[in-house]
């Protein structure tokens, strides 16, 4: 297999609008969004002035809402596809790496890995940003998506058809990821936002792909009723005990490690090269820096923060945390889906 790409290039979007790819497809697209975007509900937005709310989730008005369109209406998946899913600041860059080192592992020697010269976002397709770019793509592609599951075409989601991988993690602290985050990449002309502000939108579910709960439940009730299509790990799970995951995560994949891959000491190898420790320290992710779009260019190291579990109380005051508790509890009460602290 061969999924690696040198280079994301996520601005293959604006290509893809620009009509260079099937300009028939990109006009209709185009039309409708024309069309639809006046009429939709706005909220504050993070990281841009507004975020605008289609079918429920909250979005950019250009990028996301585009994206989105565009794969529910011309995506043509694969029934190999493999896809990461995850709302943002929830542990996403950890799983491509984990993956991208699990699937290729054969492929690629640990001394002279792609992750060690790569930063994980610019291993795999971010399916929203390139659709086009992907018939051509060879199979199993590995590709990323924030798209919640209930907004995925029947055509992804139906039996036989796509595989998931999801990562979720205590509200908490994917607020405060996502609020730090966020701000780094807001436009100057912008005031910063506030924790308060941002626990407020957070909680009335306003932010990136939000609501975060719904978000959650729904790959969470596909893992429970199709397994063998939709596996969801916890990133606290993940730091709790790494290698139980990532042998999971091979075996889910079709990929499990041998008796004797394990005695080698392979999966103790892609925990290594995968760790915060490792991969934050490396030269491509301190000083280089990855194109999302046009507008917007993030520096890798921004990708890597604390990479800690619970941090995100060290932040909230008391009556924001029993706030936020109650409303995971509420949401996602008789679901037994629970975070543990
Ligand atoms: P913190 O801000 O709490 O440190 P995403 O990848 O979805 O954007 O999530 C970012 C969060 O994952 C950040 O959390 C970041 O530090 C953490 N992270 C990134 N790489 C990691 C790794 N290899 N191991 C553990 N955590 C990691």
């Amino acid at each position: 297999m061969d999924s690696f790409l040198p280079s994301p290039d996520c601005d293959t979007i604006s290509k893809t609008y620009n009509g260079q790819i099937d300009s028939h497809l990109v006009q209709k697209t185009n039309e409708r969004y024309r069309e639809i975007l006046p009429n939709l509900p706005r909220g504050k937005g993070w990281m841009t002035e507004h975020l605008v709310q289609y079918q429920g989730v909250w979005l950019t008005p250009n990028a996301a809402l585009k994206g989105l369109m565009w794969v529910q209406g011309h995506f043509k998946p694969q029934s190999t596809d493999i896809l990461l899913a995850s709302f943002p600041k929830t542990g996403t860059t950890w799983l491509k790496a984990l993956t991208f080192a699990t699937i290729n592992r054969t492929r690629y020697g640990f001394a002279d890995h792609p992750l060690l010269t790569t930063v994980p976002h610019g291993c795999l397709p971010f399916l929203e940003a390139c659709p086009n770019d992907l018939d051509g793509f060879p199979s199993p592609r590995l590709l990323s998506t924030h798209i919640p599951y209930t907004l995925l075409p029947n055509s992804m989601t139906g039996n036989q058809s796509c595989r998931f991988v999801y990562i979720c993690r205590d509200p908490k602290d994917v607020l405060v990821s996502k609020w730090l985050f966020m701000n780094k990449l807001r436009p100057k002309e912008l005031a910063p936002i506030s924790l308060e502000e941002a626990f407020e939108l957070f909680c009335q579910g306003i932010s990136h792909y939000g609501p975060y709960w719904d978000h959650v439940l729904g790959y969470w009730k596909a893992s429970l009723e199709t397994p063998e299509q939709v596996l969801l790990l916890k990133y606290e799970e993940l730091k709790e005990e790494p290698s139980v995951v990532v042998k999971r995560l091979g075996e889910f994949l079709g990929h499990p490690f041998s008796l004797e891959e394990e005695s080698k000491g392979v999966v103790e190898e892609i925990m290594k090269l995968c760790s915060f420790e490792n991969l934050s320290n490396l030269g491509v992710n301190k000083s280089s820096v990855l194109k999302l779009s046009t507008q917007i260019i993030v520096d890798n190291r921004h990708f890597f923060r604390k990479g800690k579990v619970g941090d995100g109380k060290s932040y909230l005051t008391d009556e924001m945390i029993k706030r936020i508790n109650e409303i995971t509890s509420e949401k996602l009460l008789g679901s037994g889906l629970v975070f543990d602290s």
